[in-house]
């Protein structure tokens, strides 16, 4: 099922690059002129089995994001689902470097976050009662290199995995992106996405405000910051990512004190010996994988002093069955020492059981827990994650009853 999804992508892929007038290497020469050509181009009459009557605009195509070695994001946009779509926010949904397939931000879509989701037999294309169009435009953006369909001239770049140099070409493909659809560029602008967003997300609304502030540049209007189960602080996370499969019976009272005992280091060089020393006490391999990604960034202290400061608002949302990031995501926010602006409460969908636990802090950080889902948030509850983007973005209280 998920093989016939993941072939899916790529005959939608190479339809999207068929339909275009433009081929995919040339992403367009940076005048006005040419962008408004290739707005035209990159528009979408409809895709591959779509269903009818879909009341809302598509666009794909290519766009560079740094030219010297011609870097070349993918994107998929949809505009608000409305007849004035220019009146919702503009949500920028990104992909990530990353070994599970929740990387791709194209993957996300057709699984979760957009209009349609893919039927099992992976053609038919089946609407998306939760899409995130319902209350916003969304631009997928498949980025870096070597994270879905994005390209570049120069093969080394796949292996590319500085943050700074991947803030920076994501936030060079916004501004082109904004110079191809012009009447975005004052759109109240939202970054989402999953897992190493929690590195990218605070890392390019901190960078986003520091060109904001530069001369010559158009401003964008950076609101938010949506998270989910994200990946925010090496080393705390690192010294308590097996409490939550400990509370979870996933390993044994052994494993969690060896680590706790081996691994309360704050040296990035001792985190190996650490990682060694309990995999071979215990002959375990754990996906620790993802631990080479991390570097420089300090998504925690970008939140506080940088992009709440500047009243950009932040989501952080986990469901309660990732075994590897809950309790980090509560640890981190903790040692963020924020003051408590609405307590701890259970939030509702429209079941009789609680859909998760809420807690706000001042300067606009919002965490909250989704019951009934590990990782995959918006594959497993939908619908909660719907309620959870919905009213982060509109900014009003999860709900606090039962609701009908
Ligand atoms: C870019 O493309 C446009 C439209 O095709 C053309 O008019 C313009 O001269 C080109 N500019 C450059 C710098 O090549
Ligand atoms: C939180 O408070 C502790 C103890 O006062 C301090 O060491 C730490 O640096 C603070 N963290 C932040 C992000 O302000
Ligand atoms: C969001 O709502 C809170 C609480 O009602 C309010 O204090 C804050 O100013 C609002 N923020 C924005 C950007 O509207």
């Amino acid at each position: 099922m998920e093989e016939a999804k993941a072939l899916f992508l790529f005959f939608f892929f190479f339809f999207i690059v068929a339909a275009s007038s433009l081929p995919a290497n040339s992403a367009g020469n940076g005048s006005d002129a040419s962008d408004v050509l290739a707005k035209d181009a990159d528009f979408i009459d409809e895709l591959p089995n779509q269903p009818e009557s879909t009341d809302f605009r598509q666009y794909s195509g290519y766009l560079v994001a740094e030219p010297v070695s011609n870097r070349r994001f993918f994107y998929y946009f949809v505009e608000a689902e409305d007849i004035r779509p220019l009146s919702k926010p503009l949500i920028i949904y990104i992909g990530a470097p990353s070994v599970d397939n929740l990387a791709s931000a194209l993957l996300s879509c057709f699984q979760q976050v957009g209009p349609y989701t893919v039927g099992d037999d992976g053609q038919t294309l089946i609407p998306n009662p939760f899409s995130w169009n319902k209350f916003a435009n969304i631009l997928f953006i498949e980025g870096p290199v070597g994270v879905g369909f994005s390209l570049s001239d120069n093969d080394q770049d796949i292996y590319e995995t500085q943050e700074y140099w991947i803030i920076s070409d994501m936030y060079h493909f916004i501004v082109r992106w904004m110079k191809r659809f012009p009447e975005h560029k004052n759109n109240d602008v939202y970054i989402a996405g999953q897992s190493y967003i929690g590195v990218l997300g605070p890392g390019l609304a901190t960078y986003i405000l520091y060109m904001n502030s530069r001369p010559d540049n158009t401003p964008i209007s950076i609101r938010g910051i949506l998270m989910g189960n994200p990946k925010m602080d090496r080393d705390l996370e690192f010294i308590t990512r097996f409490e939550s499969k400990f509370r979870m019976n996933i390993i044994s009272e052994e494993i969690v004190a060896d680590h706790r005992k081996l691994c309360d280091v704050k040296k990035p060089e001792d985190f190996l010996i650490c990682w060694k020393a309990v995999a071979e006490s215990q002959r375990l391999v754990l996906a620790l994988d993802d631990n080479n990604v991390y570097s420089k960034f300090c998504p925690n202290i970008d939140i506080k002093s940088a992009a709440m400061a500047k009243g950009v608002r932040v989501l952080i949302y986990s469901g309660v069955q990732d075994d590897e990031n809950v309790i980090p995501n509560m640890i981190v926010i903790k040692s963020m020492n924020l003051t408590i602006s609405s307590e701890w409460r259970p939030w509702f969908d429209n079941k009789v059981e609680v859909a998760g636990f809420v807690e706000s802090y001042v300067g606009g950080l919002t965490y909250a827990t989704v019951r009934a889902t590990g990782i995959k948030v918006m594959i497993d509850q939908p619908e909660r994650g719907f309620i959870l983007a919905k009213s982060f973005i509109t900014n009003s209280s999860l709900p606090f009853t039962k609701f009908v």
